[in-house]
Order: C-alpha cells, then structure tokens, then sequence
C-alpha cells in the first residue's frame, strides 16, 4: 500500500511534448510554491494521430514514472491524453488526477455571434469524452470542429512563427472566419505556442479560450481540498524536466519557451520509465 502523499511533494505534470509547458506557465503563476516535474513524451509525440490504447499505454507509462517519484498530484497537460486515457488513470492512481478539456462552455457563454470554432487533434475531436462534452456545453450554440493536422509537429520542431506555420493556421483558420466564428477554442495544449499567430490571423474582434489558466485554478483548489497545498512557503517552487525525447531539442525548447533548462548531465540521470521508453532529465 502506497504511503499517502505529503504537502511537500513535488506534483507531476506531463504532455506528449512541449504543449503542456502552457499549462505549466499556468501552474506556476498560480502556484508559486508548488515544485513541479514536467515530462514531455516527445519519444512519442505526437498522440493526435494514435489509438486510444496507444495513448492509454503511454499515458500510464509516464503517470508510473511519476507516481514512483513520488508525486503529490497529477496533471494531464494534454487534451487528447485526458480523452483517451483519463478515466483509467484515475482508476490507477490513488492521488488527485486533473485532466484538460476543451473550453467549449466559456466559449458559448462569450459567443455573441453564437458560432464557435474548436481547434484541436484528431484524437481529442473524435473522442467519446469530446461528444459528450459537445452535448451537455452548447446548447443553442453552433460549433465548428476543426483538426489541424501537422500543427503540432511545426511547435515541436521550435517552428512557432514560420511561413509555413502561418499557411498551416491560415488553412485552419479560414473555413471557420468565413462561416461566422468570433470565438476560437485552443483545445490542445500545443497552440497557446502559436497564439501569436492565430489572433494576428484570426483579427482583433475574435476572442480565444484557452483552458490552462481554468486548470491550474482547478488544481489549485483540489489540493486546498485534500490538505496538499505546499505548506514551506518560504522558498520558491522548483521545476525538474524529463523527455523521452532529444534531451538536447528539449533543452533548447525549454529554454526559449519557459527561459531556463539547465540541470545535471542527461547521460548521468537516465532512468527506466516503462519498457517502452527511457525518460531523461533535461533540466
Ligand atoms: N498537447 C496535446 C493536446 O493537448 C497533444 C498533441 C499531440 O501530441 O498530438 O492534445
């Protein structure tokens, strides 16, 4: 029997790649006394185009890894990981578990022109979780569903303002504007990375949801709730990040994204994971 988690302990946070280092930011401005593990599955990614049991597999590979730390709390920075695999990671695990969903019902709230576009992976939009969150979230609101394939792999490869990122956001983006859309959805962890992009094309008078900030509230409350809300406050929170990826890509990202990847050799701290894949510490 696992002991019971402390209010010291670190909380684990992951995403198939550098995508949930957008809810991580959001975590940290709320939690600044928290210490957070970020692993990006980048080995991996992209989860978009997997099966769900692929996704489940994964997932619980890293949540093991996690739990064995031992984390506090778990946060599944990711959408398309919460769809797939979310029920059966709180089955598993006897810690606090947070998922991500897209903001469906924030966004028909603000809609004034009552059509709303959702951008998100392939895996997430066809996803009996996002059915059901599409039926119970937008009553008397059209919504728009719209995959955006190859996205994704543009943010992993640092490309968060080439001219091809911008055709590719274009190309989404389009279809949407045309038909009406004033509020756009980031339904994957990945694309708070291109928001620069997606409002310069979207245009002023389209607003965006983006659900980090609603789930580092949500996580914030869940440890009030169970006593786990860090009690040393005299320090600040500290970060440790792991891929199963090129330490070396995953350094430069996180450096140019969050500001700091340092930390000890990559080669000195690799650790099993799971029989599928070897996490390394890159910061
Ligand atoms: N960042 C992820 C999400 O929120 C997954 C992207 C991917 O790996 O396809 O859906």
């Amino acid at each position: 029997m696992d002991n019971p988690p402390e209010h010291y302990q670190p909380i684990g946070i992951f995403d198939s790649g550098i995508g949930g280092l957008s809810v991580l930011r959001d975590i940290r401005a709320r939690l600044p006394h928290e210490h957070l593990i970020y692993v990006a599955d980048s080995g991996y990614a992209p989860y978009g185009h997997q099966s769900g049991a692929f996704i489940e597999q994964r997932s619980l590979a890293v949540a093991g890894f996690l739990v064995k730390r031992p984390v506090k709390a778990l946060v599944v920075a990711c959408n398309t990981a919460t769809a797939e695999a979310i029920a059966r990671l709180r089955q598993e695990l006897t810690i606090p578990v947070i998922g991500m969903e897209p903001g469906l019902k924030p966004a028909a709230m603000v809609s004034k022109s009552r059509v709303i576009g959702v951008l998100a992976t392939v895996g997430t939009l066809n996803s009996e979780r996002f059915s059901a969150l599409l039926a119970r979230s937008t009553a008397g609101v059209e919504v728009l569903v719209q995959p955006c394939p190859g996205l994704v792999e543009q943010i992993e490869a640092g490309e968060f303002d080439t001219p091809t990122t911008r055709q590719l956001v274009e190309n989404y983006l389009t279809p949407l504007l045309r038909r009406g859309v004033d509020t756009l959805v980031l339904g994957c962890t990945h694309y708070p990375w291109v928001l620069p992009v997606i409002s310069d094309l979207a245009g002023p008078a389209v607003r965006i949801v983006d659900t980090g900030p609603a789930v580092a509230s949500q996580l914030q409350r869940r440890l009030a709730e169970v006593g786990l809300l860090n009690q040393d406050v005299g320090l600040p929170g500290t970060e440790e990040f792991w891929t199963s990826g090129s330490v070396e890509h995953l350094r430069r990202l996180i450096s140019r994204l969050w500001g700091r990847a340092d930390g000890d050799d990559p080669q000195g701290l690799q650790q099993d994971c799971a029989p599928e894949g070897m996490l390394r510490r890159c910061g």
